[in-house]
């Protein structure tokens, strides 16, 4: 005798005959289906609809506008904030020699004269015991009028060691105590390549000294140990 079971409603439920046969339907059936979202038709684009390089230019365009404001109002293109990398001069520099490999300077005293903040356009170069520096970032200082526009354009290496600016405006430093000179030049070319200001251009390269020496003038010297 077989005993009857209530139907639930998975069931598949036949009659044959006087029969009502009632079959159990197993359904374990998984499926996977793909519903394309908006993600993987643009896979840049967030929920909001900006793509990373809208984001990307929108970031560009507020910093050109700051860049540019600042520059309009504090004379420098990071709020006053200055390193070498907010130095285009400096920029155009490094991109010159670091990445298209150009060669760095190689002056003669006169050439070098040509550097000194009067001519509109040109850089404006220190020369110190051989080594010259960009220095026209700081146009106050070294450019006309300026309370050291006598270093411009020129290596006045004697008047670095003796703080004699109306006598000693040469590289010729015959004369003076060799450790003494050196040891100046030295800590002003020091001062020059570590001011986020200025950079390294290249080299001056004299004549060998002739005729009298320059007479002897001491000066006074930096206050406070600049270099
Ligand atoms: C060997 C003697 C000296 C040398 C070679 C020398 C050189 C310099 C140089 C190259 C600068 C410009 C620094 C820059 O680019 O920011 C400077 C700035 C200055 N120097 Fe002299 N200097 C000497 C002596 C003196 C003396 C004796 C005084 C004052 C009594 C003086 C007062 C100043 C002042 C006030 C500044 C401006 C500071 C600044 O704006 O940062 N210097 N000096």
């Amino acid at each position: 005798m077989s005993r009857r079971r209530a139907p639930v409603k998975s069931d598949r439920i036949e009659e044959l005959g006087d029969e009502e046969v009632i079959t159990r339907v197993e359904t374990n059936v998984s499926y996977s289906t793909t519903i394309p979202t908006k993600k993987t038709a643009s896979s840049n684009t967030t929920d909001n609809g900006f793509s990373l390089f809208d984001i990307i230019r929108s970031l560009g365009f507020l910093l050109f506008l700051g860049a540019t404001l600042s520059y309009y109002i504090t004379g420098t293109w990071a709020w006053g904030y200055e390193t070498q990398l907010t130095n285009p001069a400096y920029l155009r520099h490094s991109f010159k020699h670091n990445i298209l490999g150009a060669p760095y300077l190689n002056l003669t005293d006169d050439q070098l004269s040509v550097y000194d903040g009067t001519r509109a356009g040109e850089p404006i170069y220190v020369g110190v015991g051989g080594k010259v520096y960009d220095v026209s970032a700081n146009p106050l200082t070294y450019g006309p009028g300026g309370p050291y526009h006598f270093f411009a354009g020129r290596d006045a290496a004697r008047a670095f060691s003796t703080g004699c600016f109306q006598t000693d405006l040469t590289w010729d430093v015959r004369g003076l105590d060799p450790d003494t000179v050196a040891k100046d030049i030295r800590g002003w070319q020091r001062f020059f390549e570590k001011n986020k200001k200025y950079f390294y251009v290249g080299q001056v390269v004299h004549p060998e000294p002739s005729g009298e020496p320059p007479k002897f003038c001491q000066g006074q010297k930096m206050p406070g140990g600049r270099h």
